[in-house]
């Protein structure tokens, strides 16, 4: 159906519908298929609607750190990623690793000009140790397929390296203890760039209140805290993805966008 179709009582009925369900911005510049039962029309012709989908970690976090970047003095006598690890291993006093399985730290390639930081380990991750093994690392692992990267092009860390207990929120205590680790973590791989899955990660990397819908796609130039401002894009998390197959659009175009960007070489600095 087009909207010409629509009388305008209907066409305010959809309107009024799209800003129950949040929206306040029109993300795309021509309207995108909606999947059948979640549209407005669907709506007013009676078509079941899709179930809600789950709430993420996002919904607990703070949306803006009040210290960005984090004061890093207190890392800065780690010099190494593997320095690194191993004070987060020592960190007694983070609740969350008391009650984590296993510490994730990374997987790929610590050379890798692209950096991805996730949100938080799943069951699967808390268990093996590793990030993204699971079912949303599997996605993960498609979305890179389909630019042409694996994990031997790509350097994968969270948010927090620990799972915290029944996939609770996060609290503001544990956030801010652990981001110093999470931007000296940036610091110490120094990648070129650096891709954000996940509406939490993103709102406090990239210091902003806004939505993700409105955050990704964008390249915002972050400073981790060493005066070095590193291009960062903040993309939808592989989970919310599974579930909201028709976002899947949205992320292709973050990932085309971030291709071109791998294509085009690095400024070379001058001698
Ligand atoms: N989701 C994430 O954000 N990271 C993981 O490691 C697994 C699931």
């Amino acid at each position: 159906m087009t909207p010409q179709q629509f009388n305008q009582q209907q066409l305010l009925a959809m309107l009024a519908w799209q800003v129950a369900m949040g929206a306040d911005e029109a993300v795309l510049d021509t309207p995108a298929d909606e999947p059948a039962g979640s549209s407005p029309a669907d709506v007013i012709s009676g078509a079941r609607p899709q179930a809600k989908t789950a709430t993420t970690m996002a919904d607990g976090l703070p949306a803006t750190a009040s210290d960005h970047p984090p004061s890093q003095k207190t890392l800065d006598h780690l010099t190494s990623l593997a320095d690194l690890a191993a004070a987060l291993e020592q960190l007694e006093a983070c609740p969350l690793k008391h009650t984590a399985s296993a510490m994730c730290f990374a997987d790929g390639n610590a050379g890798a000009r692209l950096m991805i930081i996730g949100e938080v380990p799943g069951r699967d991750e808390d268990r093996l140790g590793v990030p993204f093994v699971g079912a949303a690392g599997q996605f993960l692992d498609r979305m890179m397929a389909s630019i042409g990267l694996d994990r031997s092009g790509v350097y994968l860390t969270n948010f927090l390296p620990w799972r915290p207990p029944g996939n609770r929120t996060p609290t503001a205590e544990e956030t801010d203890m652990l981001l110093p680790f999470l931007f000296r973590h940036v610091q110490l791989a120094n990648p070129e760039l650096v891709l954000v899955l996940g509406g939490a990660p993103a709102k406090v990397i990239l210091n902003k209140g806004d939505n993700i819908l409105k955050l990704r796609g964008r390249w915002h130039d972050i400073d981790y805290g060493d005066g070095i401002m590193r291009p960062t894009m903040a993309s939808l998390h592989p989970s919310y993805l599974t579930r909201s197959p028709a976002q899947k659009r949205l992320a292709f175009d973050d990932w085309l966008g971030l291709y071109r960007r791998l294509a085009t070489p690095a400024p070379t600095t001058l001698a």
